[in-house]
């Protein structure tokens, strides 16, 4: 039998929500990951140090182990440096997302001007805050990440020693983006390893593939596939699994996430055996996460083996990727 060991795996987007979906949701992603960048757009959005703090807190609380590091941010605003200061050693990076673009994104950035925001990212780049960045525009579906370059290209020419992390990129124009600019990174999740347009809207409609950025086209996956399994050295995994009830997907007005924490390792082993690439995953899936953040997470050895893995219809309410259907890779150990 087949099998793959990684060590310390790291989700580096993950929606881990509050009360009882955290309850239910953070325990499937501390069984398997040493650690995730935790996302900040609960409602109200974590934006304080004591929002910061106490999130933490909930989040150990309702991890079953000590062998699971939160890496908490907080949500962009135009902070002023004395707060950055402040809130430093609670945080892990810093995310920005457009006003209104994505799930509880309202309080976000409503205009990209540079000069009203260079006081917080040029405290952020003098403190070594990375900048997680959800770059869509509010464009045309197909077209929002493709537009927002612009800005990705203003932001890293703008502040060249910042860090900035291409959240969740699904486009060949944001593969392309990596190697113009030394700041920019990227993370990919597994369903844009996975799907297109086609496979959420090309035959009957599957809200649970449905999300934001909307998976796109062939060329996109191609692209997104060559970056990920040569694990080139500025991309890391990032799930954002993003959990929502059944009856919100399932309704007139579906909620845009895709949940697939209790697989995400399951079918990276999947992808990347498929293309003969298992000796890269270790990279994608950890080492140049821990590079580029700069950080050093608690042991774990997840070993995984060939076998079928038939995915359950849901957790706890929450309905997964894929639910009902057989996997090709199991975990089977962890240590
Ligand atoms: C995320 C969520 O539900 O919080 N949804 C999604 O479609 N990915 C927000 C986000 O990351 O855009
Ligand atoms: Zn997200």
């Amino acid at each position: 039998m087949k099998t793959h060991t990684l060590l310390m795996p790291l989700d580096m987007h993950l929606h881990l929500r509050d009360a009882v979906m955290l309850e239910n949701v953070a325990p499937l992603t501390a069984y398997s990951f040493s650690g995730a960048i935790v996302m900040p757009n609960l409602v109200p959005p974590v934006a304080t140090l004591d929002d910061v703090v106490a999130y933490k807190e909930r989040i150990m609380a309702a991890v079953p182990n000590d062998y699971f590091e939160p890496y908490m941010t907080l949500f962009y605003k135009n902070y002023d440096k004395a707060f950055l200061e402040s809130v430093a050693e609670e945080i892990t990076a810093i995310k920005l997302y457009p006003a209104g673009i994505t799930t509880n994104s309202e309080g976000g950035v409503s205009s990209f001007d540079i000069e009203e925001m260079r006081t917080t990212l040029q405290a952020m780049s003098d403190l070594e805050i990375p900048l997680c960045v959800h770059g869509e525009t509010d464009g045309f579906v197909m077209d929002r990440e493709a537009e927002f370059m612009s800005i990705y290209e203003l932001l890293a020419t703008s502040f060249p020693k910042l860090k900035i992390i291409m959240e969740h990129i699904t486009t060949k124009a944001a593969v392309d983006m990596l190697d113009k600019f030394d700041n920019l990174y990227a993370t990919i999740t597994i369903h844009h390893l996975i799907l297109t347009l086609d496979d959420v809207v090309g035959g009957m409609m599957q809200p649970h593939l449905f999300c934001k950025p909307i998976a796109k086209r062939p060329e996109d996956l191609d692209a997104l596939l060559s970056v990920a399994l040569q694990a080139h050295p500025k991309v890391m995994f990032g799930s954002d699994s993003a959990p929502h009830p059944q009856h919100a997907k399932e309704s007139c007005g579906c909620a845009a996430g895709v949940f697939t924490a209790p697989i995400a390792l399951q079918l990276l082993c999947e992808v990347f055996d498929q293309f003969g690439k298992l000796d890269n995953l270790q990279d994608f899936v950890s080492d140049n996460a821990q590079r580029i953040y700069g950080i050093c997470p608690e042991f774990k050895e997840v070993t995984l083996e060939e076998r079928p893995f038939v995915v359950p219809a849901n957790y706890g309410g929450v309905v997964p990727m894929f639910a009902g259907e057989t996997l090709s890779w199991a975990i089977e150990s962890i240590d």
